[in-house]
């Protein structure tokens, strides 16, 4: 793979990579990519964030083993037809698979965020613990999984530790007031990736009002 691409190059060939060698990444590399994440914009400039490097083979293990429950109840009833080719289908296959094996990358970052109420909740309406800061948290996590590409790393953006999030939380001996906001597992990537399949954006842009 390459590395030190043009950013536009980078970014659009930037795919969820989820086949990862176990080989270590040295953590010179995995500081950088850090570096790259603390470098978005965040709100007031607060930087309210906080990485977990996670290497343990044990809590890569809990985690491991959590998310792959949370794929299988997310997914079992609608998993596609084994004869759907479709891109859909196939990423969802891909994304299933990777529950299953994801205990094996050699690291995940884990990105947790200042637990912090949106300003549109009334201050008397706010019960319990606020979310994670997601809007200031989000463009950091952007930045790692350029960083990553850049460097010739595999990594993949997963939310669904939301489901276990608790758990993961006492696990990673995360105080209440921080959230987790993704876990990026992360590796030298195995298996050829092509360009990211989106639609083009002049089908999705309008000028000066918004156009069917
Ligand atoms: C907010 C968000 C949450 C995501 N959560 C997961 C996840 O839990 N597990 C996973 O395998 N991929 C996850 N993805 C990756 C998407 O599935 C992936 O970007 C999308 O299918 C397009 O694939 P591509 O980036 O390879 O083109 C997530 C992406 C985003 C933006």
């Amino acid at each position: 793979m390459k590395v030190n691409q043009d950013v536009f190059d980078v970014m659009s060939t930037m795919r969820a990579m989820r086949g990862l060698k176990p080989d270590k990444i040295p953590e010179e590399v995995i500081r950088k990519i850090l570096e790259a994440g603390t470098w978005a914009p965040n709100g007031q400039n607060l930087q309210p964030y906080r990485f977990i490097v996670v290497n343990d083979t044990e809590k890569k293990k809990f985690f491991g083993s959590h998310y792959a429950e949370a794929m299988r109840i997310r997914f079992s009833k609608n998993m596609p037809d084994a004869t759907d080719n479709s891109a859909n289908a196939r990423n969802i296959r891909v994304a299933m698979k990777f529950g299953d094996k994801v205990h094996d990358a050699p690291t995940l970052i884990v990105v947790c965020g200042l637990r912090d109420w949106p300003f549109s909740i009334p201050e008397d309406q706010r019960v319990g613990l606020a979310p994670p800061s997601y809007a200031s948290v989000y463009p950091c996590i952007q930045n790692i999984l350029i960083a990553c590409r850049a460097q010739g790393i595999g990594a993949s953006l997963t939310t669904m530790h939301q489901v276990f999030e608790q758990d993961l939380c006492k696990c990673l001996s995360i105080p209440q007031s921080y959230g987790i906001v993704a876990v990026i597992p992360i590796g030298y990537p195995s298996g050829k990736f092509g360009p990211v399949g989106r639609r083009d954006a002049s089908e999705l842009t309008y000028y000066d009002t918004w156009t069917e």
